[in-house]
This record gives structure tokens, C-alpha cells and sequence, in this order.
């Protein structure tokens, strides 16, 4: 029987200043993220139709034993969190390294995990070479071949793939909101319609992704995101590309009046209306500017798992969650959103020592109160 964590987290009500980006706690709502049960929750997921699971990378797996036995216990899908990209498959123009995807990938089959693939195109995670040697005349060969050597490789063992990452970006200044990337430079908006149809003709059976972040806030540039994110798939589906699910990266930030129920639901069910399954695919929170406390802080970023996972599980279509990262001991965010303070970040279900903490809880709730799909 688990039934941990039953902290009780007071002023989880944050609130931002009209005048500065801080914010003040009202103690006026009292929050509990706790948890009964022993399923994980994968299982909890999985229950209602939903795939759970986490992004991590071959080398934690091969050697922490521990964090690997937990990844199993909690999660029902793997994310490479760098081996499928550019800079980890390209250490030469002429030269694809599989070793450590492959290893993924049946470290995922021999578990019974579905595993992802991440990313085919995007403008970050590229190798060295690629500025100084993809140019107008080169380039479409690059790309195709990048594609579907890619995708024929992991044919039958990656079940969805993001093929084209953040494609959208509201203040580049262009009047499409495409964002500038050598792709779009030098071969214009229809690469993102080419990277699906030359991934579908390599994999037919992977379900294929259109991964975007800024699309979960109340916020102007997210408006923006999801509006060009919504007639960017209209089009692609009115032309009959073989798209087959929006990915919502569900990188989480913190002020409560952030969560806008009915503008993200209505985004979803307009996403699901054009026939597109959803994916949740790199969900976490940032904590860099809530308090120190622990328990206050880790209160407070279970009350954002639980905000937004409460707005999209309602929606049927989304079928797939994932965390990006498992545990507080791996993730992105302690490089890229330190702490002022120095102090480690707490974005995970799992803290640094793998325990569950009231995030986990309040996801595994979240999965309890999810209608059947
Ligand atoms: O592997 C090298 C290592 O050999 C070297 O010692 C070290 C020193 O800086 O760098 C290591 O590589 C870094 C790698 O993370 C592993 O830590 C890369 O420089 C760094 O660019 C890379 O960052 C990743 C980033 O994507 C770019 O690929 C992050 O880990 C990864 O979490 C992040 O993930 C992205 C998603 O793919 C797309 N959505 C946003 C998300 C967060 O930025």
C-alpha cells in the first residue's frame, strides 16, 4: 500500500506582482498531493488507455542499475533524450552511428516499452559540420537522406516519431511565424510537408509527429503558437500529408493564471477535430523562481502537473505522456534554468534518490481521474 507524501502543502495559490515577475503566496487554499495504491504509473496510465513514460539516455541506463530498475517499474514508452538527433546519428557528413538508438531500442522492446523517435528535423541538436556543409545545393540531399536512412533503420521499432521539432517561432519576425532554419532557408516552407511524406515512405506503420513547444500558456506568444500550430496541421492535412499526431512538449512554467482552461481545451479539441491524435511528449516544470522550501516548492510544481494534466487528459485524443526525465538527478533544466540559489531544481515525478514526490502523486492522480480512452 503506498500512501506517502501526504504533505500538506499550504498557499500553493501563486499569484504573480502586478510590477515585478515575483510572486507572493496566498494562504487561502491548502493543496495535499497524496497518493494510494502501488501501481506505477505506467500502470496507472495504461488503466485508462494511456501510455506513460520518460525521456532518459543509453549511458544512465547502462550504468546506474537503480534509476534503470525504476524506469522500468514507472514507464511504458522511451524517449532518447539525445541519441536519435542529428549530433549524436551524424559524427560526419558521410556517416550515420547507430549504436547507441539500437541500444535503445531494444533496451525498450526487451522491457515492453514503446520508443519514440526524437527528432528527424529540427534547428538545434546538429552536429558540428552541418553549418559550414549544408548549402543550397546540397541541402535537400542532406535532408533526404538524413530522413529516410533514419527512418528505414528503426522501421518496426520506433512507434512514433517526431519528424519535424519546433518548426514555429512567433518572433523571428517572419509573417508566417515559420521559424528561420537552414531547412526553410534553403528549401522553403514545404520542407516540414516533405519531411512527413519522406518518413512515411521509409516507415509507413511509425505514427508520425509534429513536436512544438509555447503551446500551453496564457500567454501572447503562445496564442501565437497555437494558431500558426493549428493551420500549419489544417494545411498539411488538406493536402493529404501523412501527419498522424501534434506533439505538445509540456515544458511547464510557474504563475497560476499561466493555465488557461478554455483556450487549451478548445486547442486540443480543434487538433482532434482535424482526425490527429495528441501526444504529451517532454512534460516537466521549471522551479527556478519558486521558494526554497522543499516541500512548499515541490507542492507547487505538483499543483502545475495537476493543472494542466487535469485540462488535457479530458481530452480523448491525447494518448501518450511523457516526462522529460524521471528523476530530479537527470534533467536539462539543471543547465539550461538553474536555481539563482545554486540550489538543485526539482522538475521530476522522482526526486534526486528516485523517491516519488507529491509531483509523481499528483500525476498518478491525474491518471486515476482520467476518463477511459
Ligand atoms: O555530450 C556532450 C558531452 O560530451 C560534453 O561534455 C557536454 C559539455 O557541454 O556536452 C554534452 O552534450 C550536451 C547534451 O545536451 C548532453 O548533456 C549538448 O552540448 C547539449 O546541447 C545537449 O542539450 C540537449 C538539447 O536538447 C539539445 O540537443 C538537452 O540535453 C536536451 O534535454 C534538450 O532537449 C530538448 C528537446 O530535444 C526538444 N525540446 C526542448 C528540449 C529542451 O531543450
Amino acid at each position: 500500500m503506498r500512501l506517502v507524501w501526504q504533505v500538506s502543502v499550504q498557499s500553493q495559490l501563486l499569484i504573480p506582482s502586478a510590477r515585478a515577475n515575483k510572486f507572493w503566496h496566498s494562504p487561502s487554499r491548502e493543496k495535499i498531493f497524496s497518493s494510494s495504491g502501488e501501481a506505477s504509473l505506467k500502470q496507472r496510465a495504461a488503466a485508462k488507455g494511456i501510455t506513460y513514460g520518460a525521456a532518459t539516455n543509453a549511458f544512465t541506463l547502462k550504468t546506474k542499475p537503480d534509476f534503470t530498475a525504476k524506469f522500468i517499474q514507472e514507464c511504458g514508452v522511451l524517449v532518447p533524450e539525445m541519441e536519435l538527433k542529428w549530433e549524436s546519428l551524424r559524427p560526419s557528413p558521410d556517416k550515420f552511428f547507430f549504436d547507441d538508438g539500437d541500444w535503445l531500442a531494444e533496451f525498450a522492446r526487451t522491457n515492453n516499452m514503446r520508443f519514440r523517435g526524437h527528432t528527424l528535423v529540427w534547428n538545434q541538436g546538429l552536429p558540428k559540420w552541418f553549418k559550414e556543409t549544408i548549402n543550397p545545393q546540397n541541402a535537400e540531399n542532406f535532408f533526404l537522406e538524413h530522413i529516410k536512412t533514419v527512418t528505414k533503420h528503426y522501421a518496426g521499432k520506433v512507434n512514433s516519431w517526431d519528424v519535424v521539432n519546433e518548426a514555429i517561432a512567433p518572433y523571428e519576425g517572419r509573417k508566417d511565424y515559420l521559424r528561420k532554419t537552414a531547412w526553410l532557408e534553403f528549401l522553403g516552407s514545404d520542407y516540414i510537408e516533405l519531411a512527413f511524406r519522406t518518413a512515411a515512405e521509409a516507415d509507413p506503420k511509425a505514427l508520425l509527429v509534429y513536436n512544438e513547444g509555447f503551446l500551453e500558456h496564457d500567454l501572447r506568444s503562445h496564442d501565437i503558437t497555437r494558431e500558426t500550430t493549428l493551420k500549419l496541421l489544417q494545411n498539411l492535412k488538406s493536402k493529404g500529408v501523412p501527419i498522424g499526431a501534434l506533439g505538445i512538449q509540456g515544458h511547464l512554467t510557474g504563475h497560476v493564471d499561466l493555465y488557461n482552461s478554455q483556450k487549451l481545451r478548445s486547442f486540443l479539441s480543434d487538433v482532434a477535430n482535424l482526425g490527429l491524435k495528441i501526444i504529451i511528449t517532454e512534460m516537466d516544470v521549471r522551479d527556478q523562481e519558486l521558494p526554497l522550501d522543499t516541500n512548499i516548492r515541490d507542492g507547487i510544481v505538483a499543483s502545475y502537473y495537476e493543472k494542466f494534466l487535469s485540462i488535457v487528459l479530458d481530452e480523448k485524443a491525447v494518448i501518450e505522456v511523457s516526462t522529460w526525465g524521471l528523476s530530479d538527478k537527470s534533467t536539462w533544466l539543471t543547465s539550461f534554468a538553474g536555481r539563482p540559489d545554486g540550489m538543485p531544481v526539482r522538475p521530476l515525478p522522482l526526486d534526486e534518490n528516485l523517491q516519488p514526490k507529491q509531483a509523481w502523486n499528483a500525476i498518478a492522480k491525474a491518471f486515476d481521474s482520467a476518463p477511459t480512452r
